[in-house]
């Protein structure tokens, strides 16, 4: 039986191919963008792998979050995956101390207050189809070569989120899981596509990412390194 999974900033980058995987798994695909021509551009490409629609969505806006929830809450009844992918970095280079605070709010709003909201809002309608929230997200400790200050403080309240909900919805026995999928390194437009020998394409971390998202164990409350599964 067909069901549905909403997927943000699926317009391109992984979430694009997220989205093309898991049509090809024969599921119907919400196609979240903020950008009506761009959304639509994808989702022309993406109905030939099968059926999808577009849903209009800013994460950074929490009025556009609650309208998007709704819509998609009315119109698919049967959503049973929520992910949430779309994410800003900031910039990646600058030193920690030069980062205005407005930058740091941007990053924020985009990559955790948007997913937290989003989650909040279809919680109901996911809980009563024993539905999953998968977040894709990545370690936030500062190492030599990656240390951007705006993302991974955006990062690690998303990481903190999922063990807080996951440690819940144990608790109070619900059927709803949560967690989240830390890709490793794809060379998407976020990082300028980077290139170097542990570089994914966007398709291959998504055919990485279907099968843990498709797998039937329970991870709910985990944060998962997908190159270790
Ligand atoms: N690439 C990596 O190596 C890597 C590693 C770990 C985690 N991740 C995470 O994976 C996710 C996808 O990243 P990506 O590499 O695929 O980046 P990407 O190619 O830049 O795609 C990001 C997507 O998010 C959308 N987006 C950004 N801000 C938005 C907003 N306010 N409202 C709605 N959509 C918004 C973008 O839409 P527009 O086209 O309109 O900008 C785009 O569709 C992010 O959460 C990122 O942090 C990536």
């Amino acid at each position: 039986m067909m069901s549905t999974i909403f997927i943000t900033g699926a317009n391109k980058g992984i979430g694009f191919a997220l989205a093309e995987e898991l049509l090809k798994k024969n599921f119907r695909v919400i196609v979240g963008a903020r950008d009506l021509k761009r959304g639509s551009d994808a989702v022309k490409i993406l109905s030939t792998f099968g059926e999808v629609h577009l849903q209009l969505i800013d994460v950074a806006d929490l009025e556009s979050i609650r309208r998007a929830a709704q819509d998609v809450a009315k119109n698919f009844g049967d959503l049973t995956m929520l992910i949430n992918n779309a994410g800003i970095a900031g910039d990646m280079h600058k030193t920690a101390w030069d980062f205005s605070a407005q930058e740091l709010i941007e990053v924020y709003m985009t990559d955790f207050i948007g997913a937290f909201e989003l989650t909040k809002n279809l919680l109901p309608l996911l809980e009563k189809n024993h539905g999953r929230i998968v977040n894709i997200t990545m370690p936030t400790n500062a190492t030599e070569f990656f240390h951007p200050l705006a993302y991974q403080a955006a990062k690690a309240p998303m990481n903190i989120m999922i063990d807080n909900f996951g440690f819940e919805f144990a608790q109070k026995k619900m059927s709803a899981q949560i967690f989240g999928l830390m890709p490793g390194v794809v060379s998407t437009d976020l990082n300028n596509h980077i290139q170097g020998a542990h570089v994914k394409s966007p398709s291959q971390s998504a055919k990485q990412m279907t099968e843990i998202i498709l797998d039937n164990r329970n991870l709910n409350g985990q944060i998962i390194d997908v190159d270790k599964f």
